[in-house]
């Protein structure tokens, strides 16, 4: 089964890219840039997402993903996490909600929330904000959860994350640390998708800074991938930034728009031989 959303929601996953990073690996394939024997390295692995894609278009290829903000947790409670999304269901189930939940409702699904923790139940506050809260807030844990205002945004659909990441490889660092510690290594593909910058932490561990975005493009080796974005003015960096860096020279990118925004999202990579024309 080819998942092509994250089993668990994540703030700027790559679902809607991945028909172009696709797309692009095939050109890279076609001009020779990777092959039979090439690692791909999904540097900021977030959800796993494209990890996962790589995989399953290059099975026999070696794939690694970079679990940062360690997703690999909140994968291993997603049973208890769908027992949630069901009772939370149910309870939504027969109610018009089209606003606000009404408070009550709210008090209900807190004391739930707040039992099973006592307990010492895994509670993965990122999904259930993604079932309750306004589209892109998030709250890290019970207080924050308690403080916003509830709406009705549950899923109907069973939570499950079988075979996800079966062949992919885990590591979790620093991306300088594991630049570094390919950096002589040839053979490789390097996807790079750091949070944008100018943009809030949202649900991840860090903020990202000028600094490390810096330190990021002096390890830029071909072949890449690298996404980008209006929101981040990451075009304007990199173009600025070609004049110090080699692998930055022929660069080209391809844009996709983000469903349900009026955001730019980009990918920039060496150029190729066939580039397929912008969206
Ligand atoms: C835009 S997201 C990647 C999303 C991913 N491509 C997906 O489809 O789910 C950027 C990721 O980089 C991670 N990150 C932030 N600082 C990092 C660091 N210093 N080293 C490695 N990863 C980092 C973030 O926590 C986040 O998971």
């Amino acid at each position: 089964m080819i998942y092509t959303k994250p089993p668990l929601s994540f703030m700027g996953n790559k679902k809607n890219m991945l028909k172009h990073i696709k797309q692009v690996l095939n050109t890279m394939r076609a001009d020779g840039e990777i092959d039979g024997e090439s690692i791909f390295i999904d540097v900021f692995g977030g959800s796993g997402l494209v990890a996962h894609n790589i995989k399953q278009w290059y099975p026999r290829n070696q794939v690694l993903w970079n679990d940062y903000d360690n997703y690999q947790k909140r994968l291993d409670h997603i049973a208890q996490t769908e027992s949630l999304r069901a009772w939370i269901y149910e309870k939504m189930r027969d109610g018009e909600y089209r606003n606000a939940l009404p408070k009550d409702i709210k008090q209900e699904i807190l004391a739930h929330i707040h039992a099973l923790e006592t307990q010492g139940e895994y509670i993965d506050y990122i999904t259930l904000s993604s079932y309750l809260l306004f589209s892109g807030n998030y709250a890290r844990d019970f207080t924050e959860l308690s403080k916003a205002t509830f709406y009705n945004r549950i899923s109907a659909t069973r939570l499950t994350a079988k075979g996800y990441l079966d062949g992919v490889e885990r590591v979790s660092l620093d991306f300088i640390d594991l630049l570094d510690s390919y950096k002589s290594y040839k053979n490789k593909c390097l996807i790079l998708d750091p949070p944008y910058l100018q943009t809030q932490v949202g649900n991840y561990k860090d903020h990202f800074s000028l600094g490390q975005f810096f330190r990021l493009i002096e390890r830029v080796q071909r072949p890449y991938l690298f996404f980008g974005s209006d929101r981040s003015d990451t075009i304007e960096a990199v173009e600025y930034l070609k004049r110090y860096h080699k692998e930055l020279e022929t660069y080209t990118f391809n844009s996709a728009y983000l469903l349900g925004g009026n955001n730019t999202d980009y990918i920039i990579y060496p150029e190729g031989r066939s580039l397929f024309s912008i969206a």
